[in-house]
């Protein structure tokens, strides 16, 4: 299976933990069409941990909890496909998941064919209760064999959140998408910290191998499972256009049932969503002055590039500051891009907020980014 785009959906995690069911799945596979998100691209639904009991049955088989999936997981399945979605589940390399319910360890090949015969289209794959006496690559390497040979196409998410130099080695285990760092909360504090961690992984990341800031937390406003402060609007906007602009997988965690009207336009601004699934999958990269000079630098205001399939950028100012970017050297600089004087071409950037076109003159973008906030732009070469 290849995947060629960053993959894109909803997990029950960051709101509702070990409170999930079948009925809760269904509905969200109904709204997931009903509010428009499959056709966005939300293709994916997952569930995550807890889904099962605490022992397997007699045959060594993972068995559903029968009070939260009383018609088990096929029946699921064949809901949640005949909606046009695609379904996930979770399980864990080391002994125990996360929140102690069975895993895969020396069970990857039997599971990985009863997620098969359940119709289980993306597997998540943590790494809590990791056994000392294997490696990590090598219990992914287990999973990444028995999901290939287990006769359905089966996603890959690995869930080691950066650990053990996890950018090193996850390549080689086959997994589509890895967690590049720990667990994101509903918080700005959580935002900030994950994104200034991204530049790590970046060059790591590829097609049908792309690194993970986890999944989002747009629209939770401090409710469900990983619900702390909550975020202002402005906070979840710059959130999910990072997320885009790096090429990271879209995975939504809020409750869908429950969306107001700004968390709707922000999961499904079409045009954000463009810019995460280019086909083309080129490497974003920091055009941030700052970065030219120092590699270690915690940059509270990057600006980040991708060029695109078609030969226009995408390009977002971002401020993790408590302050306005306005004369703090954030801009962005043709040159920088490769759109050098010389070339006679200049951008014509549409911000995808707003709408908003702007012809970039004398070579340099700059405009005050308030604290906590962003910009992003699609950029079309044109003459100057
Ligand atoms: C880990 C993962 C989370 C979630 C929980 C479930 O913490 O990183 O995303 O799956 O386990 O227990």
């Amino acid at each position: 299976m290849i995947v060629r785009t960053p993959p894109m959906g909803w997990n029950s995690w960051n709101t509702f933990g070990k409170d999930i069911n079948e009925q809760l799945i269904k509905e969200t596979a109904d709204r997931m069409v009903s509010e428009g998100l499959l056709d966005c691209g939300y293709e994916y639904l997952v569930i995550d941990d807890c889904w099962s009991l605490k022992e397997r049955d007699e045959n060594g088989r993972l068995v559903p909890d029968p009070e939260k999936f009383p018609n088990g997981m096929k029946a699921v399945a064949d809901y949640v496909h005949s909606k046009g979605l695609k379904f996930g589940m979770y399980s864990c390399a080391g002994m125990l998941t996360c929140a102690g319910y069975p895993s895969s360890y020396d069970h990857e090949f039997i599971d990985a064919a009863t997620f098969a015969e359940w119709g289980v289209d993306f597997l998540k794959y943590d790494y809590c209760y990791k056994p000392g006496s294997v490696s990590g690559d090598v219990l992914y390497k287990r999973m990444g064999a028995a999901l290939a040979n287990c006769g359905r196409d089966i996603l890959f998410s690995a869930c080691s959140w950066g650990a053990d130099e996890t950018k090193k080695w996850i390549k080689a285990t086959g997994a589509h998408m890895w967690r590049s760092t720990g667990d994101i909360q509903d918080s700005w504090k959580s935002i900030k910290d994950l994104s200034m961690k991204a530049d790590q992984s970046i060059k790591y990341s590829a097609c049908n191998s792309f690194f993970d800031m986890d999944m989002l937390v747009v629209g939770i406003y401090g409710k469900g499972n990983v619900g702390l402060s909550g975020c202002t609007d402005d906070e979840y906007r710059l959130h999910f256009s990072l997320w885009a602009l790096l090429g990271t997988p879209l995975m939504i965690g809020c409750d869908i049932r429950d969306m107001n009207e700004v968390t709707k336009q922000i999961l499904t601004n079409k045009e954000v969503i463009k810019i995460n699934q280019d086909p083309a999958c080129n490497q974003p990269y920091s055009i941030s002055q700052s970065r030219t000079f120092d590699d270690d630098f915690v940059d509270e205001c990057p600006v980040y590039a991708k060029l695109l399939e078609n030969g226009d950028y995408a390009i977002g100012i971002f401020n993790f500051s408590d302050a306005n970017t306005w004369g703090t050297g954030t801009h962005i600089k043709l040159d920088m891009l490769g759109l050098a004087e010389s070339t006679g071409k200049t951008l014509l950037l549409t911000d995808l907020w707003t709408g908003e076109k702007i012809k970039v003159t004398n070579g340099v973008f700059e405009r005050t980014v308030p604290p906590h906030s962003c910009m992003l732009f699609r950029g079309q070469v044109i003459d100057k």
